[in-house]
């Protein structure tokens, strides 16, 4: 009797799987004391906007929230245009990571689309700022 052959796509898929849990044990935790200009730091203070999260926005976000192409009337290039919102409403309500549209995107891995993803860090910081009330700092 002959075995049945383990489609290709299993293995496929194995694969795929190996490579993004290597990806995740990868990223490294760096502090703010080690790495000032990336970004990519979980922040050991409380996040500034300036800082912190606009480069993050300026690195993922503006090719599409900005001021030549604005995503559902979303812009991201500065502070009062991400806390305008988009043409639905508001993104980011401080105190509330939980309930802030754009937060959910980032953690449901939904923005950006595409290959170029926020590392955990970044994503933290996000939050930590949003949670500090989402400062102009
Ligand atoms: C390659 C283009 C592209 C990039 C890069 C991108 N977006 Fe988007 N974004 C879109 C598109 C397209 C939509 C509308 C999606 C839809 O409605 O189905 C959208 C919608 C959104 C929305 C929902 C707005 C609403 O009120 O419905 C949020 C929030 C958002 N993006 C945040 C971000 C953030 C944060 C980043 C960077 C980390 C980012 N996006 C990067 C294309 C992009």
């Amino acid at each position: 009797m002959r075995l049945p052959r383990v489609p290709a796509v299993v293995g496929l898929l194995l694969v795929a799987l190996l490579l993004a849990c290597s990806r995740q044990s990868d990223d490294e935790v760096r502090t703010s004391t080690d790495v000032p200009v990336t970004a990519s730091y979980i922040v050991t203070r409380p996040p500034s906007y300036s800082k912190d999260i606009q480069p993050l926005f300026d690195r993922y976000c503006v090719k599409c929230h900005g001021a030549k192409r604005a995503e559902k009337g979303l812009r991201l290039d500065s502070y009062q245009h991400t806390m305008a919102g988009s043409k639905y409403g508001t993104v980011i309500i401080p105190y509330s990571s939980a309930v802030s549209l754009l937060l959910g995107g980032l953690e449901r891995d939904i923005m950006p689309p595409g290959k170029a993803k926020l590392l955990p860090n970044e994503i933290k910081n996000v939050m930590f700022w949003i949670d500090g009330g989402a400062p102009d700092n």
